[in-house]
């Protein structure tokens, strides 16, 4: 072969494996290629609640890749903090982690169900340790903590330790009739100038609030709400009033997916070439299948653990820490649109959160118990817990909604940001509007503080969440990873026999 031929040859090669390299690319597909849901079909009762679960399930445990529109391509100089125009660490093209893009799927940071055992117990939904924090919105950083070395690394965003997501349908229908009821009391104190009125719901106190007589409202007095009176139970800071609302936020930060009810149908807001990312139905599946999850719940007391409830009550971590609220209704209403201040308008489907495996006990009048140990308002929790985010105020940034203990024995590590690695650190890093009781904790001799330790750790996660869905899944699922919603014999399916057929149809 003459040199000529050679090169020839080795072009012809290369040309072949360019080729060959073309022809893989295009093979590859979106990772949730055909599970995209038609909110119509949930709507009209087409999907059972079986199908909109597993839907929901595979949206939550999918790494997604640039196919499905992961990403939020090409970035916009003019707004290089929000979703859908960040740019990516180094121009990696992929991820940016201290500002969101920092994984592929939920799963990454919500799949720990205990970190009380060795080694953690793994699980779907479940929390994340401190390398799974969430970093919000920071336009500097010093890590170095030079040229002031006085041990602190500013940051002026946010760092958020993930939470598990179960019993949060409980936690939002709660959200819900509070959000009506607080929402009645102003339209009533509107209707009555001068009148002041108390905004008490189930119990909780958010203050009270007077009218004048030209309609507008004095809001002085409003505590741990916003003032449009919206219940936000959601995100540490208490800043989303439902799972919807939430979701909608994850999947643009984590993810850089971008849904249609965001920016459009057929609009290619982010300019990565793909349209139609995350689906009406997606957000609703998703949402239907974290309400319907397993629940926290509380293991049988001990003696001790049963004298430490009493002294959790008795020094007021209870006054915050409500054991449990009760709703009137059983049924969570799923909205679209989501329109906070009118809770219950939009609904387009019901779940009945006595079944299981939420499994939510009633409570003889019509509702259930929801025992999360929180009473759904923001509280200023002192300087110590304070955040330094720069896009907040200073009253904001000491805020926090109560921390819901249930599940605490497992969830470690603690506090909004994972600083507290015990539930002794958590308890005496409380200020602000807990100092008292956080000093009435700490003047508690060992034995009373063990017996308080001792009940907080009675507080358990779920042990073996969604193992019906997923043993179902598996059923059907023999090819591998591909157990389909839809594709299942009704027969491979329990959980549709136990949940019933009045809540497979779920529209209105
Ligand atoms: C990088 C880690 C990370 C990923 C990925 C992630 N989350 Fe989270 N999640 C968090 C953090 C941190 C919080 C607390 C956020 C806050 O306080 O503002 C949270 C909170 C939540 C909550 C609220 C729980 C509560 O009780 O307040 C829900 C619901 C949730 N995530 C769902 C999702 C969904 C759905 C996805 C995937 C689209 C997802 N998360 C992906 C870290 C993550
Ligand atoms: C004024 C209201 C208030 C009182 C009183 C209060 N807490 Fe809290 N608690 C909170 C808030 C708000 C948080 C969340 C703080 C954060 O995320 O940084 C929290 C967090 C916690 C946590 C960590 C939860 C987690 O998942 O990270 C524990 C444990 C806890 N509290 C236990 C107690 C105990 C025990 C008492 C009584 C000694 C008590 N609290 C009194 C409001 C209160």
């Amino acid at each position: 072969m003459d040199r000529k031929t050679t090169v020839r040859t080795l072009l012809v090669v290369l040309a072949g494996a360019w080729v060959g390299a073309g022809i893989l690319v295009a093979a590859e597909q979106p990772a949730l290629l055909g599970h995209h849901v038609d909110q119509q079909r949930i709507a009209d009762g087409e999907m059972s609640l079986y199908e909109i679960r597993s839907a929901g399930l595979r949206l939550f445990t999918t790494p997604f890749n640039k196919l499905d529109g992961y990403g939020d391509g090409p970035m916009n100089p003019a707004d290089p903090t929000s979703p859908g125009g960040r740019p990516t660490l180094q121009g990696n093209g992929t991820f940016l982690r201290v500002n969101g893009l920092d994984a592929q799927s939920c799963l990454e940071c919500h799949s720990q169900i205990s970190a009380a055992t060795s080694p953690p117990t793994l699980g779907i939904g479940g929390v994340g340790g401190s390398n799974s924090n969430a970093i919000i919105m920071p336009t500097e950083m010093n890590p170095s903590g030079f040229p002031l070395v006085n041990g602190i690394a500013d940051m002026n965003g946010r760092f958020a330790n993930p939470p598990f997501v179960f019993g949060a349908g409980g936690v939002e229908l709660l959200g819900l009739e509070m959000t009506e009821d607080l929402q009645r009391i102003r339209s009533r104190a509107l209707a009555n100038p001068g009148v002041v009125y108390e905004l008490i719901t189930k119990g909780v106190s958010f203050g009270s609030i007077v009218a004048d007589g030209n309609g507008n409202l004095d809001l002085s007095n409003v505590q741990g709400v916003s003032d449009d009176l919206v219940i936000r139970p959601f995100g540490r800071k208490g800043e989303f009033n439902s799972l919807r609302a939430f979701d909608t936020a994850a999947v643009q930060f984590h993810l850089g997916m971008q849904p249609v009810e965001v920016v459009g149908e057929g609009v290619d807001d982010d300019g990565d070439g793909v349209t139609d990312e995350i689906t009406v139905g997606d957000l609703s599946a998703l949402g239907v299948f974290i309400a319907t999850a397993d629940r926290p719940a509380m293991a049988s007391l001990t003696p001790s653990a049963t004298r430490g409830f009493a002294t959790f009550k008795s020094i007021g971590c209870a006054d915050c820490h409500r054991p449990s609220l009760e709703t009137e209704s059983t049924v969570l209403p799923l909205r679209y649109p989501d329109v906070p201040d009118h809770p219950f308008d939009g609904v387009y489907y019901r779940i009945d959160l006595t079944r299981p495996p939420a499994s939510f006990e009633r409570n003889g009048s019509g509702g259930l118990i929801v025992p999360l140990f929180a009473d759904l308002k923001r509280h200023d929790m002192g300087p110590g817990l304070a955040e330094s985010f720069a896009l907040a105020d200073e009253k904001t940034n000491r805020e926090f909604t109560t921390a819901r203990l249930w599940g605490i024995a497992d969830s470690a590590p603690y506090l909004h940001d994972g600083r507290a690695t015990t539930l002794t650190e958590a308890i005496l890093l409380h200020g602000g509007e807990a100092q008292t009781v956080r000093d009435a904790f700490a003047a508690l001799d060992d034995a009373h503080r063990d017996e308080v330790l001792e009940f907080l750790r009675s507080l358990r996660m779920p042990r073996h969440p969604l193992q019906q869905l997923l043993r179902s899944l598996r059923r059907g699922g023999s090819n591998g990873g591909t157990a389909l919603p839809g594709r299942e014999a009704p027969s491979a399916n329990p959980q549709r026999r136990s949940l019933g057929p009045d809540l497979g149809g779920g529209s209105q």
